[in-house]
């Protein structure tokens, strides 16, 4: 091969059939994005590409972490107006025509990441070849930061596998794996890591022959079929997501409708709709929400802790379902229990987990070797790290952890996933307490992407660390937070549930307490919440913190749990459960429900947040965001509880909680930490208005 003129990101190499190799290999960075500087080389050398010809043109990325990961979405948050958006997709758009345009065949040679944008390149050339490897992933995710495709991939994806797996594609954001993606066409070929060059080079010299769509996919993008299949596609996006808080799916769907009969038009309104989606509140949001969740990340990488063994005690709800967890992971995993049946569920339960989430079946066999039963506790001798999953009890928790200390390696981590007990109450039994860290798993384990890494006063940075480290490990996103009553997720979810509860006592009909809420973005009702959650539980965990903090439980609570209505699990709490399923009454005719219920369930959790902020529970803003997020699916279009404030502006609603509190009681009380929002957002804005 001879090597052409090097840019930064790009190099050009011709080999000796006359046969273009583009290699993306972005400077300064472990992962190719499509960034302004790399778009900008790119069209440079489309220049000299379409002047004169080579026999083919193949693109591949020399990171070997994958192709293309996407556009670059630090660059997006720059954007300031629409009409700046705008220009900077067309650009993208107009290189990706180039590449379409050009009169050679065009090749993408992808493995590991192709996303967005990167697998937009791919679609603009001929054709696509991928390492058949479990870590090849294909997807266009783009709906996830609350926008689509924009440069031209709502087009060409529908073009090249019709509009039901196009569609699927984009308003999933779901990734592919190279099989996968080679069933629906989106591939030429799937091949191993050693074929993917000649197979790219096959697709230039010997074109492979390719099936037209058939017949019937083509028919329903004719204008007269289009309505009929949007209405379909719609019903399934109202059910997650509703056009006022997520444009971005609604607008994808209607683009195709109106469009699809001219490419021209149907390319400028896809640029057009992405301009105006990107420079939205909820793409904003959403791309914060993606940010918060790389810090999150970023917490566990500060140490490379891989623990050789992990040791779980206590095999109940979490204990089963951390230790499981942990072995599909990848861990070797001793799991403790004083019961021997109660390992057998754990085996159950966690071999129920890996037929459903591991392919193929040798996988989840390979899983389950990893967990090993071990009711006297041998694991203990080997473990680099121990989680306690026991009763919620100190002395219990300190006589076990007393014991646990003589029998581990010198190293060994030490973790509670205690809810409520400060770390300070269970240190006394430990010769060496900077080992003692809080790893505060949400249930269930396998659907809650938190974990609250606890810590007192006496836990070691280098403990925090390798928790988090931990964490990240296994697939969990960490947050240190400091060992007060509630932490902070169960401290702000628990007066939102309260005063929930206090709606009901109250005569409020629970199905509209509920709806004010996921009319808001919640993922579900906070009434349907505490009975999923389990009444005997949010029992437990408010009495915690009113004995704490102050305030009342609503008696209401307790008497269903004297009744021995918890909820979901005993089939009736609240609502009465069939199936696994609420039936939620309707409430009766005419009724119209008070106007402030949204504003009562938002404040008060904003307000506990404002106090976890006050007292650093959390370090800052952002991390208070991202455990609210991630703890308690707390609407992500807003961006968090602090973003919220931020929007609405923390000075209006201290007055709206003053006034709540004249009318509803004393439980709405600002909190101190207020005044120093109220002054933060002044500052701001008399900032804003000087460079105004
Ligand atoms: P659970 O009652 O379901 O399970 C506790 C298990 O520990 C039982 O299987 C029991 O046999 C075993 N056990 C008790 N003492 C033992 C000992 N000395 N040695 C070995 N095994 C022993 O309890 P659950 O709900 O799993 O809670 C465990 C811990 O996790 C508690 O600290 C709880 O506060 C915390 N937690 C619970 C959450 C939940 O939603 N249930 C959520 C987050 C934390």
């Amino acid at each position: 091969m001879n090597a052409a003129r090097k840019h930064r990101h790009w190099h050009v190499e011709t080999d000796a059939d006359g046969i273009a190799w583009l290699h993306l290999d972005k400077a300064d960075s472990d992962t190719n994005v499509l960034s302004r500087e790399v778009l900008l080389e790119l069209d440079d050398l489309l220049d000299e590409l379409t002047r004169k010809p080579p026999r083919g043109v193949i693109f591949v990325s020399d990171k070997p972490g994958g192709f293309i990961a996407g556009a670059d979405v630090q660059e997006f948050t720059q954007l300031q107006t629409e009409d700046e958006a705008l220009e900077a997709i067309r650009r993208g758009q107009g290189i990706m025509d180039r590449i379409e345009a050009l009169p050679c065949p065009t090749v993408a040679v992808l493995h590991g990441f192709a996303l967005g944008g990167g697998l937009e390149l791919a679609l603009a050339c001929d054709y696509r070849v991928a390492e058949d490897d479990p870590g090849t992933k294909l997807g266009l995710p783009e709906i996830r930061l609350g926008i689509h495709p924009g440069f031209g991939g709502t087009v060409r994806s529908i073009e090249r596998l019709g509009v039901l797996q196009a569609m699927n594609l984009m308003l999933t954001g779901r990734n592919l794996s190279a099989r996968a993606a080679k069933r629906i066409r989106l591939l030429d070929y799937a091949v191993p890591r050693r074929h993917l060059h000649t197979a790219a080079r096959a697709c230039v010299t010997r074109p492979p022959q390719r099936k037209p769509l058939p017949f019937w996919l083509r028919l329903l993008n004719a204008r007269p079929l289009r309505p009929w299949v949007a209405k379909r596609l719609q019903r399934e996006v109202a059910k997650k997501a509703r056009k006022d808080h997520y444009p971005a799916p609604w607008a994808l769907i209607d683009l195709w409708v109106r469009h699809f009969d001219d490419r021209r038009r149907m390319l400028e309104a896809e640029a057009a709709s992405v301009a105006r989606l990107m420079t939205g509140r909820t793409s904003r949001n959403l791309v914060r929400v993606f940010g918060l969740q790389e810090k999150l990340k970023a917490l566990g990488k500060q140490q490379d802790f891989r623990p050789r063994h992990v040791h779980v005690v206590g095999g109940g709800v979490m204990g089963g379902d951390i230790a499981a967890w942990c072995a599909m992971q990848g861990f070797p995993v001793s799991i403790q229990d004083r019961e021997h049946e109660t390992l057998g569920r754990v085996v159950r339960r966690a071999f129920d987990l890996y037929r459903k989430k591991l392919r193929p079946r040798r996988n989840a066999t390979a899983a389950l070797d990893r967990l090993m039963p071990d009711l006297p506790g041998h694991g203990l001798r080997k473990a680099e790290l121990v989680i306690e999953a026991i009763f919620e009890d100190a002395q219990v928790k300190r006589d076990l952890f007393a014991e646990v200390e003589k029998r581990v390696p010198d190293d060994a981590i030490l973790a509670t996933n205690t809810s409520s007990i400060p770390l300070q109450e269970l240190t006394p039994a430990l010769e060496r307490a900077e080992r003692l860290v809080g790893m505060h798993f949400f249930n269930p384990v396998a659907k809650m992407p938190l974990v609250e890494i606890v810590h007192g006063p006496d836990t070691s940075p280098e403990t925090i660390e390798r928790a988090s480290a931990f964490a990240r490990r296994i697939r969990r996103l960490p947050l240190p937070v400091t060992s007060t009553p509630g932490f902070l997720v169960n401290r702000v979810l628990m007066p939102y549930l309260m005063e929930a509860v206090v709606m009901v006592e109250e005569g409020i009909p629970l199905a509209i307490i509920d709806r004010v809420a996921t009319d808001f973005g919640m993922p579900m009702g906070p009434i349907e919440l505490a009975d999923t959650v389990g009444l005997d539980i949010c029992l437990k965990v408010a009495e915690n913190l009113t004995a704490h903090f102050g305030g009342e439980v609503p008696g209401i609570l307790r008497d269903k749990v004297q009744q021995g209505r918890l909820g979901k699990k005993s089939g009736e709490g609240f609502y009465v459960f069939r199936k696994g399923r609420p039936v939620k009454p309707a409430p009766e005719k005419g009724y119209t429900p008070p106007t402030d219920l949204q504003d009562r369930l938002i404040l008060r959790m904003l307000n506990e947040v404002v106090a976890c902020l006050r007292e650093q529970v959390v370090a800052d803003g952002d991390l208070a965001d991202a455990g609210i997020v991630f703890g308690t699916g707390f609407a992500p279009f807003r961006g968090g509880p602090v973003q919220y404030i931020r929007e609405r502006g923390p000075g209006q609603l201290h007055a709206l909680l003053e006034s709540l509190s004249h009318s509803h009681g004393e439980r709405f009380t600002p909190d101190a930490g207020w005044r120093k929002l109220i002054e933060t957002a002044s500052e701001a804005g008399a900032e804003a208005q000087d460079d105004g």
